[in-house]
């Protein structure tokens, strides 16, 4: 099949990529610079010059493909709606990538008990109604003759398989541990984070691709720490003794920024992803404490 796929630099869309052209397909990726060109290339995927603001080139794209995978923004409007306006009345699918951040709630890194399926209504934070509203707009494409799905990751972890390596949350403590010699979360580290391996993350891709029906939504998870708990195991894998330190609100919007630090690190993010599982998905990749203590992340 032809893929085209957006974000093929980077952590998720390098991953599914990589992934669906070592399975035969021939997939062409969306970069943005000749470099990153000559980056995915040589990871067997057909680089396609453009941005995500280039519209008639994304629909050009999509117009040729048998399939879109969207992994390079969970909030881009303009991309979203020009690619599936071009798939419009062709039944193809558009698997597009969301984020579990969408049921976040700033917490300052307090516990939240509230746990989401993909039937649990969500009243967005502010930082996320425009993500959820467009989620209903790409779901609303059901009705216009192509297969929109959408993939809700929790927090990613474990090594990219293309180009982009690294996720998010877990590099930037791994980071701020180095600095500090001692791990650090935002608060009291208790509030929780439900997080999915990216070995068991891109397989559901595939699912999605095969089996999903059109206006499909699902969470990906496969587990749920406590940011203090990664803390703690990040201390044990660095070798440093001792209780992880607890940052001020102040200090954590300091290091990382006010919106990744109120709604990235210190919010809580719980999800379960019965769907996904009803699916065929069956996430077997170590866990986020294993893969910190044992694997990928250990020096
Ligand atoms: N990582 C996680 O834990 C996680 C979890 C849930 C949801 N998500 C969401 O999934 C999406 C992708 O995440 P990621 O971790 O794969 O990020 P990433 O590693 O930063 O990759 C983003 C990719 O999109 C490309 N891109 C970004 N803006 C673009 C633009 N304007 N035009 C063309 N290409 C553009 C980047 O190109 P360059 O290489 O040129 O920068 C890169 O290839 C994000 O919206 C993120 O919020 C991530």
């Amino acid at each position: 099949m032809k893929i085209f796929c957006t974000g093929a630099s980077g952590y998720i869309g390098g991953s599914v990529a990589m992934h669906l052209a070592a399975a035969g397909h021939h997939v062409t990726g969306l970069v943005r610079s000749a470099e990153k060109a000559d980056g995915v290339r040589a990871l067997g995927i057909d680089p396609w010059l453009g941005t995500l603001d280039d519209a008639e080139r994304l629909a050009q794209a999509a117009r040729a493909a048998d399939i879109v995978v969207n992994a390079a923004s969970a909030d881009h409007k303009g991309a979203a709606v020009a690619m599936l306006d071009a798939l419009a009345g062709s039944g193809k699918p558009f698997i597009h990538t969301s984020g579990s951040s969408i049921v976040g709630t700033r917490s300052r890194g307090e516990r939240s008990d509230v746990v989401f399926d993909e039937d649990t209504p969500i009243t967005p934070s502010p930082a996320r109604v425009a993500r959820v509203a467009l989620n209903e707009v790409i779901l609303s494409y059901r009705d216009k003759g192509c297969r929109p799905v959408i993939i809700c990751p929790s927090l990613i972890y474990g090594v990219g398989h293309g180009a982009g390596r690294d996720s998010v949350q877990v590099p930037l403590l791994i980071k701020l541990a180095k600095k500090r010699g001692n791990a650090a979360h935002a608060g009291p580290g208790e509030n929780i984070w439900s997080n999915v391996h990216i070995d068991d993350l891109v397989p559901l891709y595939t699912l999605a691709i095969d089996r999903a029906p059109a206006g499909a939504f699902y969470f990906a998870e496969n587990g749920e720490n406590s940011m203090r708990e990664v803390c703690e195991t990040i201390n044990r894998m660095l070798g440093i003794a001792g209780p992880p330190s607890a940052m001020s609100m102040e200090e954590a919007a300091a290091e990382w920024g006010e919106g990744t630090a109120e709604d990235t690190m210190a919010s809580n993010s719980r999800v379960r992803a019965p769907r996904a599982r009803q699916l065929g998905w069956k996430p077997k990749a170590p866990s986020l404490i294993e893969e910190i203590e044992r694997g990928c992340y250990r020096e």
